[in-house]
């Protein structure tokens, strides 16, 4: 499995994700303001592995800092570098909490590795309770890239996926491209190709076509932040699949850990969405691919809980009601 995330006792390594498929390039965060840059470029990035990075990035401001104020300061940018994902403010708070200053780094840095450590050993159980859901011959949408780059390795909708290859379910994956930042053909293509799991790579608009045509048998996606009530935030587009798989009588899945559960939004309306900047869309691989036009460029939509059939997390599949199982989980 690939390692992308090194923590160097006093900087971090991360695999820069821009560069991939072509090039695997590790960079080094020794300070907040690089892993800042970082965070925002997407070098890094999906939920689960921005709670992980959220952590030690409270080990990196700690010491970097000369006061408490300085700590606290650049700490509060790390949690706001992308506002979507709750892991990354769960990883940040998770790390502040066992410490009893900024001073306390060695406590600090043991909370940040179980952070991690604990995160791939959630993966696999995610990828053992979801397993139960593939057929012994399967055909499975996914969107995004919620794999081994997206977490702390392993994945969650893709540790579904990998889990069931390895009990030797003949699986076959429907990879959606992910426009505009494509993180389905250059991420999760790359992980599936690279453990020999068979793959096709579609566009995002020929989901509606292969579900209409009776090609897929399920769709999981990953989840950057689920409302107490089951609505999901996820990659721009996810709302549009989950649309089609009811249409379609195709169960749509979301497979999480439960530090992607925000206590403090009640239904989706409660999530902030991340706009990025226009020139996501306007460019590909640097190049210019439309005219000038303004573009808009919402990196998230929430799927109301109505069309999700169920959410696979390490401690289950919650099932509807989901306001009444959701809190059941997290007690
Ligand atoms: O903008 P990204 O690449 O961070 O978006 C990632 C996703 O939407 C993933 O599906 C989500 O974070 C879950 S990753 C296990």
């Amino acid at each position: 499995m690939i390692e992308h995330i090194k923590f160097c006792g006093d900087h971090l390594k991360i695999l820069d994700q821009t560069l991939l498929p072509h090039e695997k390039k590790y960079i080094e965060c020794r300070n907040t303001g690089t892993l800042i840059e970082a965070i925002k470029s997407l070098r890094i990035r999906g939920a689960p592995a921005l709670g992980i990075i959220g952590a030690y990035g409270v080990v990196i401001a700690a010491l970097e800092s000369k006061t408490e104020k300085e700590f606290m300061e650049k700490v509060e940018k790390i949690k706001n570098a992308r506002p979507t994902a709750v892991n990354l403010s769960w990883g940040v708070e998770n790390v502040l909490n066992s410490a009893d200053s900024f001073k306390s780094i060695g406590k600090m840095i043991d909370t940040a590795k179980s952070i991690h450590e604990e995160d791939i050993q959630k993966n696999k159980k995610i990828g053992k309770n979801g397993a139960k859901l593939i057929k012994k011959r399967f055909r499975v949408l996914t969107h995004c890239n919620a794999g081994a780059l997206a977490t702390g390795g392993y994945g969650t909708a893709l540790g579904v996926i990998r889990t069931a290859f390895e009990k030797n379910k003949k699986i076959e994956v429907f990879v959606d491209e992910t426009r505009p930042l494509c993180q389905g053909s250059r991420l999760t293509a790359w992980e599936l190709k690279e453990e020999n799991i068979p793959c096709t790579l579609i566009t995002d608009s020929t989901a509606g076509f292969l579900m209409q045509k009776r090609k897929i048998d399920i769709v999981i996606t990953g989840a950057d932040r689920i409302a107490m009530n089951g609505d999901t935030a996820n990659k721009i587009g996810t709302y549009s699949l989950s649309v089609l798989a009811k249409e379609n009588n195709i169960p749509f899945y979301i497979a999480a850990p439960l530090s992607t559960f925000d206590r403090n939004s009640k239904t989706g309306n409660d999530i902030l969405i991340e706009y990025r900047d226009e020139e996501e869309v306007l460019y590909l691989y640097g190049k210019k691919v439309a005219t000038d036009v303004p573009a808009l460029n919402p990196a998230f939509d929430i799927t109301p809980n109505k069309y999700i059939t169920g959410i696979i997390t390490e401690k289950g599949i919650i099932s509807p009601p989901y306001e009444k199982n959701i809190k059941e989980i997290l007690k």
